[in-house]
């Protein structure tokens, strides 16, 4: 026997376990499912609730909305984050007043050509308010059908995101836009969670191919790590037989800037010249200290710290405002990068 039709088992799904009572769903007019679409981008059902009853109440039309001060619509936002969406939803509404008497437009290309309105947020207006046969594509709906169909790959990739769109449009019920579309938002939010997934009690399980394959947390492929590059530095840990440390002062700029840190080579091979040509210090005992990894939202660093036991020399360091030897309990108090403060403590 083949299965029923996606849709039909996604629609007897929603008959049984869907959600009925969300106060957008008391009016669905185009108006009331554009604003509650809008609030639900990025934010919980929970949290937008008592914001769309405020907000409704305050603007009862897109009228209302397109004639108050921005301002106003700001100030009932205030809290739900994302603040662009209320100035794009005050731009629309003006937008609607001035050139659609007040109304929202009844096709997709005039809703998209909106402020804040892409092409999922107007195939739910479509399709909720105006019973129309129009997919949508957020978030929920994203993992169901990388799921279902086993998609590899970022869904924010533009080839990926294609593919969807086209498997989102193949599926579509032919009746009952409106509830199949909530349905596939419900069942997202409810059963094929991010992590969790409620496999068994799922209507499409009998083809879901993820589930089939046992690994429908593998989907939606996540976004790829951008590649960080590894940098090395070699650190010169002099340190006097009298426990002073010598300190350098970093340049303005750049990581660290203005810290002191110990003086830093990219090049251990020029350890020896820089210790007796710039620092007039001796090179006889040279200690290799635990390598230090730190990570920067650009780039690793992987630290060399090289302790050379010596004896405080101020040949050419008295001259240099930005080199200096400080006792231990004194180069604590300077402004430091975090892992140089725990190689001087690892001094103490
Ligand atoms: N998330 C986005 N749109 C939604 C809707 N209409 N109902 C519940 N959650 C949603």
């Amino acid at each position: 026997m083949t299965n029923p039709l996606f849709s039909d088992r996604l629609l007897d799904w929603f008959d049984q376990h869907g959600r009925k009572d969300l106060p957008w769903q008391q009016q669905p007019s185009p108006y009331h499912v554009w604003l509650s679409e809008i609030m639900l981008q990025q934010t919980q059902v929970s949290t937008v609730i008592p914001y769309y009853k405020k907000f409704t109440d305050r603007f009862t039309t897109i009228s209302a909305l397109a004639n108050a001060p921005v301002d106003d619509v700001l100030a009932l936002w205030t809290g739900l984050g994302y603040y662009a969406r209320a100035r794009n939803l005050h731009k629309a509404a003006i937008i609607m007043e001035e050139s659609h008497q007040g109304q929202m437009p009844t096709s997709l290309d005039e809703l998209v050509a909106l402020p804040g309105i892409g092409r999922s947020t107007a195939g739910a207006i479509m399709a909720l308010a105006h019973h129309q046969q129009f997919p949508i594509l957020d978030g929920n709906v994203k993992r169901v059908l990388t799921r279902y169909s086993a998609i590899a790959g970022w869904p924010g990739n533009k080839q990926i995101e294609n593919k969807l769109w086209l498997i989102a449009e193949a599926l579509l019920p032919e009746h009952r836009i409106a509830n199949y579309i909530q349905a596939q938002m419900d069942l997202g939010a409810t059963l094929c969670t991010r992590s969790k997934p409620n496999c068994s009690s799922c209507p499409l399980n009998g083809d879901c191919q993820a589930y089939l394959n046992g690994n429908p947390t593998d989907y939606p492929t996540s976004k790829p790590k951008k590649h960080i590059p590894t940098r090395q530095s070699h650190w010169i840990v002099a340190q006097a037989a009298t426990g002073e440390i010598l300190l350098e002062r970093r340049a303005a700029v750049g990581i660290w800037g203005g810290l002191w840190s110990f003086p830093e080579l990219d090049n251990a091979k020029d350890i020896d010249h820089i210790c007796t040509k710039h620092l007039s210090i001796t090179t006889d005992s040279v200690t290799s200290l635990h390598t230090i990894k730190h990570v920067f939202s650009h780039f690793k660093l992987e630290i060399y710290p090289h302790l050379i036991q010596c004896e405080l020399n101020n040949n050419y360091i008295a001259e240099n405002k930005n080199l200096s030897w400080y006792k231990i309990d004194e180069a604590l108090l300077l402004g430091l990068p975090a892992p140089v403060k725990s190689l001087i403590e690892s001094l103490q």
